[in-house]
């Protein structure tokens, strides 16, 4: 926001200046040798170029699709740094960058494919695409202090500077990326840029750690608007101390075990003996079942492929009562769609993400939610084609959309092809909207009416499930959207047996899609 721009242009031209003549033309040797460069050209044109384009400008044949969209290097605005907002970043933060990636978005982490020297040369090669850095002093790396011990009042008192700092304006106040200012940022290059959900660190670009946060905070991330509070310090607006507090608070929002584990079987818990089963999404009696997190990755098999889902990761929860079954599925979506707030999102999207297979509608959708189960449920647990099943071995679906609030249950042959059952649908639901927070509860019997058109939902066996959402307000209409590998749902016999859910867990693991081998691939950085 405060950006030292003074001396600075934006940098188109910046990037073609790259060549021989500029190796010889004095970078200061002992900083950046042009040996480095070279090689990091090597490393550049190999792995970095299809998303980062040639000559750095952000525009390789990969760039149209994805959201953010890989950086603009010619401009030097780099998001992760140790160094003051606006101030160029230090080597070693591009470094970081570069070994870690940036969860959250397609910047992959080099660590596990790049040698050590390998990732230094080629961020020489990528400074060398901006001008900025030529003859520049190495920027000053500013003394971020150590955390105050933590604990219930120390978050309780970031939680009053998260107000006092208007944090919410942008990330809403529980962090869920829904502020009032949410749909109308934009970052320097004018793409449509999401608030932080603050309730998912492991997806923030600079890790997720108290410590990450704070630096964040005393720098902001340059670029987008997100903004340095280190002026409100020097003001004496707030403490070092209170800042510190808010890194603390702003960790308390997301689970304690950071990227959650993944879970091959959902447990569809018996509810106890005379107890009723959920009445609905809000009801207390959901807080006894026990969540499981699916991730959630772009359908990018089939046309037209979507690459910037908002859907990243649901939290599914079950419970039956011998004759129903009840699914409540939660996911984090910043609007309830079509909501006129986020037209402003929309047309900046339509811009923005330019792929190959069609372009966006402007007009926004509603928000809609599958779950989808093989049509009929087999021991030899032989599951449908992930994406709708196909003719030969089809789905029975369950999907749901927000406006008007209308679900229905059929069968799928295939994504988009999709036959309602005849007759009354025998599934029920109900959903509700707070906060930045979809929850929506879906009931059937166990036992259907008609046995042919819809699966039996046994107890004491493991049934395949999947799962795909989708966002209006994100331009995920049709086959735009995120979806699930297969899961197991697991209906537990009162007394709960292990044994029998472990071969079934065995073939859904070694027929695993590679969707979660990619979703932790992604999530590697956080965890080591
Ligand atoms: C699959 C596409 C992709 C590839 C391949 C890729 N990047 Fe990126 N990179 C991105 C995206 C997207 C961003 C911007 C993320 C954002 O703005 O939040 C980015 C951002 C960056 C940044 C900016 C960091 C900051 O602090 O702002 C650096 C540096 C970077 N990439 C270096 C590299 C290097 C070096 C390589 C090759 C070794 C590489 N990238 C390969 C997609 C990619
Ligand atoms: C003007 C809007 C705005 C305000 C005010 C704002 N933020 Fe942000 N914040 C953003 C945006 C936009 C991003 C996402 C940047 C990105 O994706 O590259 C972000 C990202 C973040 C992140 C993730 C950093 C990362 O590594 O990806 C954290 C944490 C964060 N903000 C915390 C805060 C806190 C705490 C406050 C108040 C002290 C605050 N923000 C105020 C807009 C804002």
């Amino acid at each position: 926001m405060n950006r030292a721009t003074a001396g600075r242009y934006g940098g188109k031209a910046a990037g073609v200046i790259f060549g021989a003549a500029l190796l010889l033309t004095g970078f200061p040797a002992d900083r950046l040798s042009a040996q480095d460069v070279q090689r990091g050209k090597v490393v550049y044109d190999k792995w970095c170029m299809g998303c980062h384009g040639e000559t750095g400008l952000g525009d390789g044949p990969a760039a149209k699709f994805m959201l953010p969209p890989p950086r603009d290097f010619t401009g030097a605005k780099y998001q992760i740094r140790t160094t003051a907002s606006g101030e160029l970043p230090a080597d070693a933060d591009i470094e970081r960058v570069v070994a870690e990636g940036m969860p959250g978005t397609a910047m992959p982490e080099w660590k596990s494919k790049l040698s050590g020297a390998e990732q230094k040369d080629v961020v020489a090669y990528v400074k060398s695409l901006s001008t900025f850095f030529e003859g520049a002093q190495p920027p000053a790396v500013v003394a971020f202090g150590k955390a105050p011990g933590g604990g219930a009042d120390a978050i309780a008192d970031g939680g009053k500077t998260f107000e006092k700092l208007e944090c919410f304006k942008c990330h809403g106040m529980s962090g869920r990326g829904n502020g009032k200012s949410s749909p109308t940022l934009k970052d320097d290059w004018d793409f449509p840029i999401r608030a932080a959900n603050l309730s998912q660190n492991w997806n923030f670009n600079g890790g997720g750690a108290v410590e990450d946060i704070y630096r964040r905070m005393r720098t902001g991330l340059d670029g987008t608007p997100m903004p340095s509070f280190s002026d409100a310090l020097d003001a004496k607006v707030i403490t070092d101390e209170q800042l510190w507090h808010v890194a603390q608070y702003v960790r308390s929002l997301s689970p304690e075990e950071s990227p959650p584990a993944v879970r091959e079987v959902i447990r569809a818990a018996p509810v106890a003996q005379g107890a009723a089963l959920p009445a609905g999404p809000d009801d207390s009696t959901w807080s006894r079942a026990e969540p499981s997190f699916i991730p959630m990755v772009g359908q990018i098999i089939a046309k037209p492929r979507w690459f910037a889902p908002s859907v990243t990761g649901i939290w599914v929860q079950s419970m039956h009562d011998g004759n129903k079954l009840a699914v409540r599925v939660s996911w984090d979506d910043g609007s309830k769609s079509p909501d006129p707030a986020w037209d402003e999102w929309m047309a900046r999207l339509v811009k923005s993400v330019t792929d190959a297979d069609g372009a966006l509608t402007p007009a926004q959708g509603p928000d809609r939610f599958w779950v989808q189960f093989p049509k009929r449920v087999t021991d030899e647990a032989e599951r449908p084609y992930f994406l709708g099943g196909n003719t030969r071995r089809p789905v029975y679906l369950w999907r749901w959309a927000s406006t008007p609030d209308a679900s229905e249950e059929g069968t799928g042959t295939g994504l988009g092809r999709f036959a309602a059952l005849s007759g009354a649908s025998e599934m029920t639901h109900a959903a509700s909207f707070t906060d930045g927070r979809w929850h929506v509860q879906f009931t059937r019997a166990l036992v259907p009416a008609d046995t042919t058109a819809s699966p039996t939902f046994g107890v004491g066996r493991a049934i395949p499930i999947a799962f795909f959402a989708g966002d209006g307000s994100n331009g995920e209409t049709g086959a735009r959207g995120a979806v699930s590998a297969w899961y197991a749902i697991y209906l537990d016999v009162p007394t709960p047996p292990t044994v029998y859910v472990m071969p079934l867990v065995a073939v859904l693991l070694t027929a695993g899609l590679g969707l979660v081998v990619v979703w932790r691939a992604q999530q590697q950085n956080r965890k080591s």
